[in-house]
Order: C-alpha cells, then sequence, then structure tokens
C-alpha cells in the first residue's frame, strides 16, 4: 500500500519550488546542538584521502560482514573524520547558482538531505568515548562524553556485540520533513534510499582503511530512538554501520 501510494503518476505532484524554498529556509541545514561541547576534527576530505588505502575497486571487491563480528580495536581521529566526510562531508557549494543546500558526498533527492549522522565514538584515540552529533556544514562533531552510552544503545540492538565492540558505530537518523516537505510520500521513499547511499559509503571507505563495516538494521526502533531522545515519527533512526576490525 505505501509503495502504491508513494509512486509518482502523471497526476502529480506539482512542485511549489517557491514555497519549498521558503520552508526549506526555516528548517535547519543540520541540527544546531549549539549548547554541546564541540570536537573539531581534522579536515575530512584530507583524512578521507589519508585513510584510503585501496582503490575503488579494491574496496568495492573487499567489503563484506565480519562474520563473526568485530573484536575491540582502538581507531584513529582521522579514520573518524573520514568516514564521517565520507558519509555526508560537504563537497561542493553550488548555494551561489541558487541551489538550496551546499552539495556532499551522498546524493540526496532534491538536495534537501533528510538525514542526520550521530557517532558512537567507543575507541577513538583522542576522542572521550560518547555519543555525538556530526554538523557537516563545520565538521565537527557536538556532545558530551558519556562512558555508558555504549552500553545503553548496544541494548537496543539484536545483537549488541557489534556495538559494543565497534570502534566507531554511525547512527543514520531521518528528519523526514525535509524531503516530505517536497515529494510527499516518496519523500519517505528517497530518505530510505539516501540512508543506503550513506552507508555504502562508509562501508567502502571504512574497507580502503583497513576495517570491517556491519550493517544493522535489527535494532528495537522505539527503544532505539527513546535513547536518541527522538519521538519516531518525526525524526528516527533508520540504519545503522558499526565499524571496526573483523574479529
Ligand atoms: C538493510 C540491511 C540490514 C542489515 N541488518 C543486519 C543486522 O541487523 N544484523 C546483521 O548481522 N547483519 C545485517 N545486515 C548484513 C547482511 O546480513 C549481510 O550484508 C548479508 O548477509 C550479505 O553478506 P555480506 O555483507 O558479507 O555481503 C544487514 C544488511 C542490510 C543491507
Amino acid at each position: 500500500m505505501f509503495h502504491a501510494n508513494s509512486k509518482v503518476t502523471s497526476a502529480g505532484p506539482r512542485f511549489d519550488l517557491a514555497a519549498e524554498a521558503a520552508r526549506l529556509g526555516a528548517l535547519h541545514e543540520t541540527l544546531p546542538h549549539e549548547l554541546w561541547a564541540e570536537t573539531p576534527l581534522p579536515p575530512g576530505a584530507d583524512a578521507l584521502r589519508g585513510i584510503s588505502s585501496l582503490s575503488v575497486g579494491e574496496a568495492v571487491l573487499g567489503r563484506m560482514s565480519p562474520r563473526a563480528g568485530l573484536t575491540p580495536t582502538s581507531t584513529s581521529m582521522d579514520t573518524l573524520s573520514g568516514l564521517l566526510f565520507a558519509a555526508a562531508g560537504v563537497t561542493h557549494d553550488e548555494t551561489a547558482a541558487g541551489y538550496s543546500r551546499p552539495f556532499r558526498a551522498t546524493p540526496s533527492g532534491g538536495g534537501l538531505y533528510p538525514l542526520e549522522v550521530f557517532a558512537l565514538a567507543n575507541r577513538v584515540d583522542g576522542v572521550a568515548p560518547g555519543l555525538y552529533h556530526y554538523d557537516p556544514t563545520s565538521h565537527v562533531l557536538r556532545g558530551n562524553p558519556d562512558s555508558q552510552a555504549a552500553e545503553r544503545l548496544a541494548n537496543t540492538f539484536v545483537q549488541p556485540d557489534y556495538v559494543q565492540n565497534a570502534a566507531i558505530m554511525f547512527l543514520l537518523t531521518a528528519l523526514f520533513e525535509r524531503a516530505t516537505v517536497k515529494y510527499g510520500a516518496r519523500g519517505y521513499r528517497f530518505t530510505l534510499l539516501e540512508a543506503g547511499h550513506m552507508a555504502q559509503n562508509i562501508n567502502l571507505a571504512a574497507v580502503g582503511a583497513g576495517l570491517a563495516a556491519q550493517n544493522l538494521g535489527g535494532f528495537l526502533d522505539d527503544r532505539l530512538d527513546r535513547e536518541m531522545d527522538f519521538d519516531g515519527l518525526l525524526q528516527s533512526t533508520v540504519y545503522c554501520v558499526a565499524v571496526g576490525a573483523a574479529a
């Protein structure tokens, strides 16, 4: 039913670009979290280049889920920075040409960027363990150290070990309105597709950096969203990627 209801037909939708621009102007480009402590990151593009030791082809061929799980290992701030940049970093800005948002490493239907990335930093040299929000516009993390965050989040997953043993777990979360304001129900489809793009970029960049990536759709939505302080409707976690060393 949802698929049928979210089809584009010859009857529409018709886009009202002025209304869309006005609505987008009223929405944050990324969640502000201005009162949270800020953790600067090494420059994203340089970090991504620096950690990438494989060609794209070799990374595609090397990507596989770590079947025996992840084993706890520390990683560097460059890795954290490079993977965040691969997920959502700002790569090109054409706002002067009339586009409402700077463009990012992963594509987004209409350039509306409904996804927000959070990183559970479990074992990153130079970053106190905790759950952090990634601000792509200034390439910083925001959040307070929280040594209990991994345990709290792990308890909301079907396979808690991946969360506990990851060096970093990325939570791809959606503010659906940014997409549905233009595309209606189809914007929901786009948001999920975009999570796939983002996860794949993280996967390939992780493999390129000599790490394994485990994609995780097995979480208890309501419990995880409660831990994340999301209402589970307007904002919800849609997909996660645990990155670390294969056991
Ligand atoms: C949308 C999606 C959700 C997934 N969720 C889980 C999960 O919760 N737990 C898990 O162990 N694997 C999960 N996986 C990983 C798949 O089981 C895995 O990709 C599949 O077995 C193919 O193996 P490969 O990744 O090594 O190619 C997920 C994969 C996708 C694409």
